[in-house]
């Protein structure tokens, strides 16, 4: 037997949707689509819902499941789960009145506005067409939609990722004559934080920043139309010193030895290397610990991923040679910032680098001396950076080694992967978007009476704690991992 919470909502007899709960016999495999039906047989409970093919084809069965967009046709049951609808105004239990979107659509003109006989030039060919063949699979299941962090907090206009994706669509298109570049910037393309949740809960597994957002932001750079006049200052930043920040005091790597003749390196990012010094000495002692020596090479610049972000990628292929010069020789490169790991992980590639990149804690998961571990009574919780759970997939890691230290008690946070709000320029760009989103995730911190939260990103760990002092929690902690791990050792 397994308990399912359905939200429930009659316009004739409740003034809000309420919770319910179900007791039902999961079989294997079964669909919330499935459970559904279960539970109104078992309970003549009359859910109402929608659904058509079954198939994963036609997105009418779009879903809230535990606070993510899902199709109940596709998505599996479990436990405990919750079940809501989409987070437009909801007509009776599950279903949705959508107009408000449909309509948006239909306001904004999306459909192809040519006229190709005016310009032969202006006719489709495959290389478009491979494109944006992805971006065209959409089912309009509006999990995105109703998932994105943005888009909930609805601080500032934001098509969020359905409408870019829709207007993305057009601005690759050789023969559209409307200037879609302009209605993406109308619709706040600078306001998306590069979470990737909206491709985590794609059905068709639509990459909407990387493929459309990302894209149209570079597009709008080589217009002059982007990016925002806040993100000018990091780039000026890397063309004079190689780093996106500037320095506060000495820098990390002019402090420390550079070479012990180890082959694993230490890529800092430059958040630490100018300005979180402390961090790489706490890590530089955490290994001492383990008896794990590393190099922290000179030369090393900029990953580049504030450029990518933001569409300035004229600049990056330039950090990729220099980066890869200086770590080539090496079998491990460690980060300590999930946004440079999965810049280097994922972007590098495509300008021709392939390092053998480890997250710290993909690192460190499995070379702990517990043993040499004093007890630290602290209660934590930890925040999933986006580019560490979504974008390199460590999840599991940060955890086992919390675990792992004596006396730490640990208590999840209600939506730990949910977006603190610190990157894709964000915080630089749109600073109130960025607190809005490290308030939500604050109050979350807070009900679970942690003495600290701890994650392996340097954005993330500033904004949550600028998150939680803004709150008024700031007797609560955000740390690195290698802050706790040193505790530990202490
Ligand atoms: S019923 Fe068609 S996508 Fe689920």
């Amino acid at each position: 037997m397994i308990k399912v919470y359905v939200s429930r909502f009659n316009r004739q007899s409740d003034s809000k949707p309420h919770m319910e709960c179900y007791e039902i016999e999961k079989t294997p495999q079964m669909k919330v689509l499935d459970a559904l039906q279960a539970i109104n047989e078992k309970y003549d409970a009359d859910i109402s819902f929608r659904s058509s093919c079954r198939a994963g084809q036609c997105g009418s069965c779009g879903i809230l499941f535990n606070g993510n967009g899902a199709l109940a046709c596709q998505k599996e049951i479990k436990d405990n789960a919750r079940i809501e609808p989409l987070n437009f105004p909801v007509i009776k239990d599950l279903i949705v009145d959508r107009s408000e979107i449909e309509n948006k659509v239909k306001n904004l003109h999306l459909n192809l506005h040519s006229d190709e006989r005016k310009d032969l030039d202006k006719s489709l060919t495959k290389d478009n067409t491979k494109d944006t063949k992805k971006l065209r699979s959409c089912i309009e299941c509006y999990s995105c939609l109703s998932t994105c962090p943005v888009v909930n907090i609805a601080t500032e206009e934001f098509g969020g990722p359905y409408i870019m994706r829709y207007i993305s669509k057009f601005e690759s298109d050789p023969r559209e004559d409307f200037d879609r570049l302009k209605e993406s910037l109308d619709e706040g393309l600078y306001n998306c934080t590069s979470c990737g949740k909206c491709l985590a809960v794609c059905p068709k597994n639509i990459n909407t920043f990387g493929d459309a957002i990302e894209k149209m932001r570079a597009v709008a750079c080589d217009n002059n139309l982007g990016p925002l006049p806040e993100h000018v200052g990091f780039r000026n930043n890397i063309e004079k010193t190689g780093r996106s920040v500037s320095c506060n005091g000495e820098s990390f790597i002019s402090q420390v030895e550079n070479y012990n003749g180890s082959k694993i390196a230490l890529f800092t990012g430059c958040m630490l290397d100018n300005k979180l010094q402390r961090i790489g000495h706490t890590l530089l002692e955490v290994l001492e610990k383990n008896d794990i020596k590393i190099d922290v090479p000179e030369g090393q610049v900029c990953c580049g991923s504030p450029l990518l972000r933001t569409g300035q990628r004229d600049l990056v292929r330039c950090l990729v040679d220099k980066n890869r010069e200086i770590f080539k020789d090496y079998d491990i490169v460690l980060t300590l910032c999930s946004g440079c790991g999965s810049t280097l992980k994922n972007n590098h590639p495509e300008f021709g680098s392939k390092l053998n990149v480890m997250d710290i804690s993909e690192f460190l998961v499995d070379k702990l001396d517990t043993d040499k571990m004093k007890e630290v009574n602290m209660k934590v919780t930890y925040h999933d950076p986006c580019h560490l759970g979504r974008g390199q997939g460590i999840k599991d890691q940060p955890r086992e080694i919390i675990e792992k230290i004596k006396g730490v008690e640990f208590e999840e946070m209600l939506y730990p992967c949910q977006c603190c709000g610190a990157g894709g320029g964000i915080k630089s760009g749109k600073p109130e978007i960025a607190m809005e989103l490290s308030r939500e995730k604050a109050k979350m911190i807070k009900d679970t009476g942690a003495d600290a939260v701890v994650t392996i990103c340097p954005f993330c760990q500033q904004n949550l704690q600028d998150g939680l002092d803004s709150i008024g929690e700031n007797h609560i902690k955000s740390m690195h991992i290698l802050e706790l791990i040193n505790e530990a050792y202490k």
